[in-house]
């Protein structure tokens, strides 16, 4: 089956991306969606719970380039809290904010911090969804129901998954307005953006239970393990995680789900466990055209990105490892984009240091050439060279 003009998510048309723009950013694959127990369209939003979402806002649009398209809160007739809706390509945020000092997100700030409470996910039934998960014995958060206003009715639902992360399953075929019912449209300044779509959400999960939320999602939702895992072997000597990874089936919705292992230090996992207050979700990854110009947009604009020390660069194994690409190395040295390469293609990729206060949620930015993988090879490598910096410093 090839996929289709009409296979595309509603955001995803509005943003004008066809679907082999799409394929060659996210690293879509063909599959024939029939035998899905639990159809998924694709991303619907990614919703953020921060404990200032007017700045948020307003930090995503003047810093990151998105645009504010649909706004609720008090001027509107809510009452408990602001909520801004942006856009950039086809990724879709809506941060969220209490007003009314008894506002529920208070309580979920002051205990998480600024980060992710709910992956929603655009589906086509919502009813047969919600019917199969609870079968599966998921926690059903929120029944099916309708959701109307002159625009036309939104029929929606939630599921529970890691932590007090929700999945809110949205069926907006019936819908035209800018966002959800109780938004108005609310349009920002155009700008252009740094990225184009989400390419996976990764989550981390308490020690010992990666397998057991692989399992939630390929009970629950019918998403398959993709081949890419970090395990023992690697994790226990560099980054202590264990990662697996689960997909829809055309690979649109990707979820990396990290445990933290016992390592030769406090696990990076273990350190966001304390300061979310429990699992969550860890970064996002913003798929890009152009890695290198989105780097010198954003470090322009302030934003900080994990340093890659500059032996990662001159590892003569990496070098032949990696091969050609696009741009010289010296071009990625300077910004410290890391790259890994399989089978299929290669990968460039950068993260930023925490977004909030807590060390906790972050951005990837990731720009793929016919990889579908998350640098695992990285891994090795980017820990390999910290540890020869360690050591030029007298610090091992
Ligand atoms: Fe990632």
């Amino acid at each position: 089956m090839t996929l289709s003009i009409d296979e595309l998510t509603a955001a995803e048309r509005a943003a004008d991306l066809d679907p082999e723009r799409l394929r060659r950013l996210i690293g879509l694959v063909e599959h024939d969606t029939a035998a899905d127990p639990f159809p998924v369209t694709g991303w619907d939003a990614v919703v953020w719970t921060v404990g200032n979402a007017t700045q948020t806002s307003l930090f995503l649009q003047t810093v990151f380039g998105m645009r504010l398209t649909a706004y609720s809160g008090p001027e509107t007739g809510n009452r408990d809290h602001r909520a801004y809706v942006l856009q950039a390509g086809a990724v879709r945020f809506v941060v969220r904010g209490g007003v009314d000092p008894a506002s529920a997100l208070h309580d979920h700030h002051r205990t998480h911090g600024d980060g992710v409470s709910d992956v929603a996910l655009e589906v086509p039934d919502v009813d047969r969804c919600i019917a199969h998960a609870r079968a599966q014995g998921a926690t059903i958060l929120d029944e099916p129901h309708d959701v109307s206003d002159e625009h036309g009715t939104v029929r929606l639902a939630a599921i529970a998954t890691y932590g007090r992360t929700r999945h809110t399953l949205v069926d907006r075929s019936r819908y035209t307005g800018p966002y959800l019912p109780g938004f108005t449209a609310r349009l920002g300044t155009p700008r252009t953006p740094v990225f184009e779509a989400l390419d996976h959400v990764v989550g981390n999960v308490e020690l010992g239970r990666m397998d057991s939320w692989v399992d939630f999602y390929g009970r629950v939702m019918g998403f398959r393990n993709m081949a890419e895992f970090v395990g023992d072997d690697i994790a226990t000597n560099y980054s202590a995680l264990m990662s697996k990874v689960v997909a829809s089936g055309d690979h649109r919705v990707k979820f990396p789900l990290n445990e933290p292992a016992p390592g030769r230090k406090r696990s990076q996992i273990d350190e966001f466990l304390d300061f979310h207050a429990g699992p969550g979700v860890q970064h996002l990854a913003l798929a890009c055209d152009d890695i290198c110009h989105a780097v010198d947009v954003l470090a322009e604009r302030g934003v900080e990105f994990l340093a890659t020390p500059d032996s990662y660069y001159s590892d003569p194994e990496l070098r032949a490892r990696i091969g050609e690409v696009r741009v010289p190395i010296e071009e990625l040295q300077s910004r410290g984009i890391l790259v890994d390469r399989d089978e299929d293609g290669y990968l460039l990729q950068i993260f930023t240091a925490p977004l909030g206060d807590r060390p906790t949620v972050f951005f990837e930015l990731i720009e793929r050439h016919g990889s579908l993988g998350f640098g695992k090879g990285n891994f090795k490598a980017l820990f390999e060279a910290i540890e020869r910096e360690q050591e030029r410093r007298g610090n091992s």
